[in-house]
């Protein structure tokens, strides 16, 4: 599919998907969201993709948030119908998603944008990189998740701090705070995230999905984690992936997971 807003592309088995809208520091609007969906659910078809990153077009923005002309004049019917269906994309779409999905962070994570990234599974972001949920100062709140994915990274009361005060971070922060796993310099954000990305492809891909379910469960109201996990454990046993990974270990040799 052609997409108005994003780059697509893939190479060595990883999808980038970039926001594309830079004159609108890549505000995301409905459409823009929409295509994001589509997007990452044509890369957990495509067998020849193996690990998502989702990054900004821009030395500026990843993404600055909702885009607030879209909204400005909705009622409470029309607030909810956005955040559910964010919602939906963020948990359903992203935060599950079986292959693994890094956020590239090159500029303003603002709103909608952070939040996109917190449902991300890792986060790298450039020095030049600015993180806030300034909603509050728009008369809003975060309503992608943003009020509960960043107490479960950073603790409750910084998300209280950024939340309530709307701020602003940068990267040297934002790595202190476990908002995110590595800081870059903006040249070589995308070599970077390339090569972790490789690191992790370099490991069974079905131990990774099971992974993610796994850590996901801890975060489920009503689901035990634990349980989740001595099943995912049990089910590797049965995977060729398991048989070359413990043969290669045995024989001293590197496991070919492709
Ligand atoms: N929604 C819609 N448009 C947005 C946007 C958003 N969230 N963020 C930026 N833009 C647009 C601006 O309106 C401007 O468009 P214009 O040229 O047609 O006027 C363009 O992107 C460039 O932004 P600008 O504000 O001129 O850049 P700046 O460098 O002066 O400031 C920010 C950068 C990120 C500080 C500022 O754009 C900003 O505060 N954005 C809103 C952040 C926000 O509140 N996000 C949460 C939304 S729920």
């Amino acid at each position: 599919m052609e997409y108005k807003n994003l780059k697509y592309e893939i190479e060595n088995r990883v999808n980038v998907i970039s926001i594309n809208r830079p004159e609108k520091l890549n505000a995301l609007n409905i459409e823009t969201f929409a295509e994001i969906d589509h997007a990452v659910k044509s890369s957990v078809a495509n067998s020849d993709v193996r690990l998502i990153i989702i990054t900004g077009v821009g030395d500026k923005a990843f993404v600055a948030g909702a885009d607030i002309k879209e909204f400005i004049n909705f009622s409470m019917e029309e607030g909810y119908e956005l955040s559910e269906s964010g919602h939906k994309v963020l948990t359903e779409t992203i935060e599950s998603c079986s292959k693994p999905i890094i956020a590239a962070i090159n500029g303003y994570a603002l709103g909608g944008g952070l939040e996109i990234a917190l449902a991300c599974h890792i986060r790298v972001a450039s020095e030049n990189s600015k993180m806030g949920l300034p909603e509050v100062s728009l008369g809003v709140i975060p309503g992608y998740g943003g009020t509960q994915r960043l107490p479960q990274l950073i603790g409750k009361g910084r998300a209280m701090d950024m939340i309530m005060t709307g701020k602003m971070i940068d990267s040297n922060e934002a790595l202190a705070f476990g908002l995110i796993n590595y800081k870059t310099s903006q040249n070589e954000l995308m070599n970077f995230t390339k090569d972790l990305a490789k690191k992790i492809l370099s490991n069974s891909s079905n131990a990774l999905k099971n992974a993610i379910r796994c850590v996901n469960a801890n975060f489920q109201q009503g689901v035990n984690g634990f349980e989740v996990e001595i099943n995912e454990f049990s089910r590797c046993f049965e995977t060729k992936e398991f048989i070359e990974g413990t043969s290669a270990f045995l024989n001293k040799r590197k496991p070919d997971f492709n």
